[in-house]
């Protein structure tokens, strides 16, 4: 079994009612942390990577080893997805690697980092999905801005999707998914209070969910920034500021109205720094890393493996049919 695309994973997920995390590696015992936790909860599973956001000096290198790493769990139906591609150079490289899926994200423009207009959205979207479709890729394209902060202070703008733009962007690009901004923001720093309605928009989701009912809708920073685990973080030399997440019980909401695709990495990193920071603190006396990393990575594979429950991807391993998704025997060339 092992790889399999996106359309085929999120097809799957919306006949069955259930969504799919895809859950943000940067590390390769990451990427065993999260496939053991979707071997423990027999889930099909999502594991995605952002370009040069990684451990590894070289993204081929760290790229490479995730789908050896994907060999060794035969058993999981197993999506390998590039998380906020900026061009189009670089969702080839991913393709090149082998992976099953990518996200262009046409949204921001990739050389000022300025809000891109739809227009030119568009056109980098669909030059992706042309690419990748004709290697049996899946695409996820992004509408709207999601924020960012890298402190709390500096914010990225956020831009709501409109259901409108939604509409024709998957009309005029063919994306298999749809990256929706409805108020969330990426990292540690999201909320200054338990989310509301005014801030965290699920009614967008419903609207847009309606008017595309066979597009997969994906909720990006989508972590709950768990306070117990800032506590432990934060306990042992860490921190990090308050803040709020995306509720628990909102991300496994979202599934019913139309999302698919739940994106979190920042909670993964919480567990596995809380793990991690509470290990070398009861053990000052070692210098080798690689207890605290296997504490990191266990501290990981519990967290995904309860959101994998929560989401209702558990149990469903089995229920796939075979992939005729190959990777590519040679690296196409890059243009
Ligand atoms: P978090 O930063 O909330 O974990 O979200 C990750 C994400 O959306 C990656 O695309």
């Amino acid at each position: 079994m092992a790889l399999i695309t996106l359309k085929q994973a999120l097809d799957h997920a919306k006949a069955g009612g259930y969504g799919l995390g895809a859950f943000n590696v940067t590390d390769i015992t990451q990427v065993e942390a999260v496939l053991d936790a979707a071997r423990r909860t027999k889930s099909p599973v999502i594991v995605q990577t952002i370009a040069g956001a990684s451990a590894f000096g070289a993204d081929e290198l760290f790229w490479d080893l995730i789908m050896r790493t994907v060999d060794h769990y035969p058993e999981i139906p197993i999506v390998v997805h590039l998380d906020h591609g900026p061009d189009a150079p670089t969702c080839r490289r991913a393709i090149g690697a082998g992976f099953s899926s990518v996200m262009i994200d046409g949204s921001l423009d990739p050389v000022t980092h300025q809000i891109a207009s739809f227009e030119a959205n568009v056109e980098a979207t669909a030059a992706v999905v042309e690419y990748a479709h004709g290697l049996g890729v899946s695409v996820e394209g992004e509408l709207g801005t999601i924020g960012a902060s890298e402190d709390g202070s500096n914010r990225r703008e956020i831009v709501l999707a409109d259901p409108d733009q939604a509409v024709r962007f998957v009309a005029e690009t063919g994306v298999d998914a749809l990256a929706v901004a409805i108020g969330t923001s990426h990292g540690a720093y999201k909320f200054t209070r338990p989310p509301d309605g005014s801030m965290l928009h699920m009614d967008l989701i419903d609207q847009i969910a309606r008017r595309l009912p066979t597009t997969h809708l994906v909720m990006h920073g989508s972590s709950s920034l768990p306070a117990d685990l800032r506590a432990i973080i934060n306990a042992h030399g860490g921190a990090l500021p308050e803040s709020w997440g995306v509720p628990e019980d909102e991300k496994a909401r979202s599934t019913k109205l139309g999302v698919t695709k739940i994106n979190q990495g920042m909670d993964s990193h919480m567990a596995w720094m809380a793990a991690m920071r509470t290990t070398l603190d009861a053990d000052r006396l070692s210098a080798d890393p690689a207890g605290s990393i296997a504490a990191g990575r266990r501290g990981m594979t519990d967290l995904v493996a309860e959101r994998m429950a929560i989401f209702g991807q558990a149990g469903h391993a089995g229920d796939y049919e075979p992939s005729p998704f190959r990777r590519p025997a040679a690296m196409p060339l890059l243009g």
